[in-house]
C-alpha cells in the first residue's frame, strides 16, 4: 500500500543521514502536508514521477567535500521543484551548483543567534530581524553559487541561510526542525505555503479514506486476512482498518502468553470486541511459554525463546483456523503494525542504528509461513497512530493505553521468570498503575512499569524478620521513547503505593524507586 501515491500534496525529504530527519518529516505532517522519508539518492525518476510539491534535503554527519560524501542526483535541482535544504543539505546545494564548502575553524553546536539579511522575504516573512537558533555543523558555505543570495548570517558564519528565488532553491544552515529554533515551524511553513503553495489540507481522514481503499484494491474478494493482535495500540489500529477494508474476511489472534499485566487478557477482549466488532480468536498459551522460558536468564534469550514459541503457536492456530473453516481458504495476508519509524531505520541508506535490544514483536513471521505482507501504518508516526485510532472510533481508555513490550513481563522480572514470580508481578504492577489513575497521573507519564529483583532483602514485617524480595518502580515522561527522563512523581504518592505494595503483594518487603534516565538506562531492565 502506498499511502503517499493519493491525490494529496506531498513533500520529500531525502536523507543524507541526519539526526534529526524524522522531526522534519513530522514538523511538516504537523503543518497538514503529507510527506515520506527516503534516501538521499533516490533515483531522479521516481521523484518527478511522486510529482512532490517540495523537496527537503536533510543533515548530516559527513563533509561535502570528502570523496564519499553522499551525493543526491543534482537533477534533482533542476526539476523546477522547490528545495529547501538544510544544514548538509544547504551545504550539499551549495557544493554542487559551483559554490564552495570548507571547514569553518569553529564548529557551531547549540545555540546560535542569526541576522536576517534580504529583507527577511522567502522563509522568513513575518519573522523578527534576530532569532535564536539550533546549529550543529562543523562545515560552512564559504562561498554562495551564482544566482545565490545570503539571507541570514551569523557573528561566526556569514551564510547562515541563503536562496535562490528564481530557481525556488533555498538552504539553511541550522535546524529549523528543533524546538530550540525560534520560529522554526513557521520557517517550515512559509516554504510550505508561500514557496511550495501548498494547500495543507492533508487530514488523517483522508489517510483513512486512502489506506482503506488501497487495501480493498489488494485483497480479493476470496482471500483471507490473519491479524496477530497484541493488545497494544499498533495492532488494534491495524487491525480495525484492515477490517473496514475486508470485514469478515480479517481473523484476528490474540495470544494469550501468561506475560500479561493482571486482567489484560481480558480487558483487551472486551475492548476489541466492542470497539472493533472483530472475528477475535484468543489462543491460551501460557504455559506453552512458561515451559520454553523454565531456566532461561539472559534477556537476549529470553526475547528470542518468546519469539520462537509465538511464531509456533500462531503457526499451529493459523492451520487450524485453516482446517476449520475449510472450504473458506487459505489466509494469503498477514497484517502488521509496522510503524515509519521502524520502516525508515530499515531502509535508511545508512542501516540500522546499533542494536541495543531486538524488539521481536511478530517479525519473522511472514518468511516463515509464506504470507504476503499488510502493513497499512507503514507512513505513520506513534501520536498519529492514535490520531488514527480515534478517527476508526477506538475508544480513549484504549488509545491513551501506555506501551507495552512483545515479551511482556519477561523482560521486568531479570533472572528466571516462573509463573509464580510473574503473579507477585502483576500485583505491584496492577496496584501502581491504578493508583497512578486514582492521582491522575496516568496521563501524564509515558509509561510506568514494576520490575521484579532478583534479590531478597532482610525486613521486619509484625513482629517477625522477613528475607523476601524487592519491587523497582519505574516511570518515565518521553515524545518518542528513544529518549527518557524519569517521571517525578510526588513523594507521598510513591510512599502510598510502596506502602500498598508491601502490605498486600505476599512476597515482597521492599519498594525503590528508578531514577535513570535514558540513556544511560534503558526504560525496561532487560
Ligand atoms: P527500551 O527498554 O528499549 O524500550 O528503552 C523502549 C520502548 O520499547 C518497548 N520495548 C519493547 N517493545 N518488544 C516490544 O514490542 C520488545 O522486545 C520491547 N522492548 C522494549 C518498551 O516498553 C518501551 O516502550
Amino acid at each position: 500500500m502506498t499511502a503517499g501515491s493519493g491525490e494529496h500534496e506531498t513533500v520529500l525529504v531525502l536523507d543524507f543521514g541526519g539526526q534529526y530527519t524524522q522531526l522534519i518529516a513530522r514538523r511538516i505532517r504537523e503543518l497538514r502536508v503529507y510527506c515520506e522519508i527516503h534516501p538521499f539518492d533516490l533515483d531522479v525518476e521516481r521523484i518527478r514521477a511522486r510529482r512532490p510539491t517540495g523537496i527537503v534535503l536533510s543533515g548530516g554527519p559527513d563533509s561535502v567535500y570528502e570523496p564519499d560524501a553522499p551525493q543526491a542526483d543534482p537533477e534533482i535541482l533542476r526539476l523546477g521543484i522547490p528545495v529547501l535544504g538544510i544544514c548538509y543539505g544547504l551545504q550539499w546545494m551549495a557544493h554542487v551548483l559551483g559554490g564552495r564548502v570548507a571547514a569553518s575553524g569553529l564548529r557551531e553546536y547549540g545555540r546560535a543567534r542569526i541576522r536576517l539579511l534580504a529583507g527577511g522575504g522567502g522563509l522568513f516573512t513575518g519573522l523578527e530581524p534576530d532569532l535564536n537558533v539550533w546549529m550543529s555543523h562543523g562545515d560552512r558555505v564559504e562561498q554562495l553559487p551564482p544566482g545565490f543570495e545570503a539571507t541570514a548570517s551569523t557573528t561566526t558564519v556569514p551564510v547562515a541561510a541563503a536562496q535562490d528565488g528564481e530557481r525556488s532553491l533555498f538552504g539553511i544552515q541550522f535546524h529549523p526542525e528543533v524546538t530550540h529554533t525560534d520560529s522554526g515551524s513557521r520557517m517550515l511553513r512559509n516554504f510550505l505555503h508561500d514557496v511550495c503553495g501548498a494547500a495543507g489540507e492533508w487530514r488523517m481522514a483522508s489517510y483513512a479514506a486512502e489506506a482503506t481503499a488501497a487495501i480493498e484494491a489488494r485483497v480479493g474478494p476470496d482471500d483471507r486476512v490473519l491479524c496477530a493482535l497484541s493488545g497494544g495500540v499498533d495492532s488494534a489500529v491495524a487491525a480495525s482498518l484492515v477490517q473496514r477494508a475486508v470485514g469478515e474476511r480479517l481473523t484476528a489472534v490474540f495470544v494469550d502468553n501468561g506475560l500479561l499485566r493482571r486482567n489484560e487478557r481480558g480487558d483487551v477482549e472486551r475492548s476489541l470486541r466492542r470497539g472493533l466488532d472483530l472475528r477475535l480468536v484468543v489462543v491460551d498459551a501460557a504455559a506453552e511459554f512458561l515451559g520454553a522460558l523454565a531456566g532461561v536468564t539472559d534477556p537476549e534469550q529470553k526475547r528470542r525463546t518468546i519469539g520462537r514459541v509465538f511464531i509456533e503457536v500462531f503457526q499451529r492456530e493459523a492451520a487450524r483456523l485453516e482446517r476449520r473453516d475449510e472450504g473458506s481458504g487459505a489466509f494469503r495476508f498477514l497484517v502488521q503494525g509496522t510503524l515509519y519509524p521502524d520502516v525508515i531505520e530499515s531502509v535508511s541508506a545508512f542501516g540500522p542504528s546499533a542494536m541495543i535490544k531486538s524488539h521481536h514483536n511478530v517479525g519473522g513471521l511472514p518468511e516463515r509461513l509464506g504470507f504476503e505482507l499488510i502493513e497499512p501504518l507503514r507512513y505513520l508516526f506513534k501520536d498519529e497512530v492514535r490520531q488514527l485510532g480515534r478517527e476508526l472510533g477506538l475508544g480513549s481508555e484504549f488509545l491513551g493505553r501506555h506501551p507495552f513490550p512483545g515479551p511482556g513481563l519477561a523482560v521486568r522480572i531479570p533472572g528466571e521468570v516462573t509463573a509464580a514470580r510473574v503473579a507477585v508481578l502483576q500485583e505491584a504492577d496492577a496496584i501502581f498503575i491504578e493508583e497512578l489513575r486514582k492521582a491522575g497521573l496516568y496521563d501524564r507519564v509515558s509509561q510506568a512499569l514494576a520490575v521484579l529483583l532478583p534479590v531478597h532483602s532482610v525486613g521486619v514485617k509484625g513482629d517477625g524478620r522477613s528475607y523476601e524480595s524487592v519491587v523497582a518502580l519505574r516511570a518515565v515522561e518521553t515524545e518518542d521513547f528513544m529518549t527518557a527522563d524519569w517521571s517525578e512523581l510526588p513523594h507521598e504518592f510513591l510512599g502510598r503505593v510502596a506502602n500498598r505494595i508491601v502490605n498486600e503483594v505476599a512476597g515482597v518487603n521492599r519498594v525503590v524507586y528508578d531514577l535513570t534516565s535514558k540513556p544511560p538506562g534503558t526504560i525496561e531492565w532487560e
